[in-house]
């Protein structure tokens, strides 16, 4: 089973590596990325807070060229169980994924 697992993953890397040697040179932005943000929806955060957060995450993803080809991007909040906001991928374009952020509601629950 593990030696499965390590296999699969070299299985996987590898196109994402080929995509990289080609056709990124540019830094970062344009680099192949998979952001995952877990973000914390406690009571104790606050509104005013999670709102920050939010601003945070939309500031920090418009850095990134979102598409299916350079970054994906999800987002999972927690706080007494976690729920998955945004699929890694669902949103292949930025605006689409900033507006996706900012509509996520606060989740509130207990601090964990
Ligand atoms: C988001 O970016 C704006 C503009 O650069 C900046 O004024 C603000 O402080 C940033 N907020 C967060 C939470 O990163």
């Amino acid at each position: 089973m593990l030696l499965w697992s390590v296999w699969s993953a070299v299985l996987l890397l590898t196109p994402l590596e080929a995509v990289e040697v080609d056709d990124v040179r540019a830094g970062c932005s344009t680099a192949v990325n998979d952001l995952v943000y877990i973000v914390d929806g406690s009571w104790s955060v606050g509104f005013s807070d999670f709102d920050t957060a939010k601003q945070w995450l939309v500031n920090i993803s418009s850095k990134f060229d979102i598409s299916s080809h350079y970054t994906q991007v999800a987002v999972i909040q927690y706080s007494d169980t976690p729920r998955l906001e945004i699929p890694l991928g669902k949103h292949q374009a930025g605006s689409e994924l900033i507006q996706a952020i900012w509509s996520i509601a606060y989740l509130g629950g207990n601090t964990q």
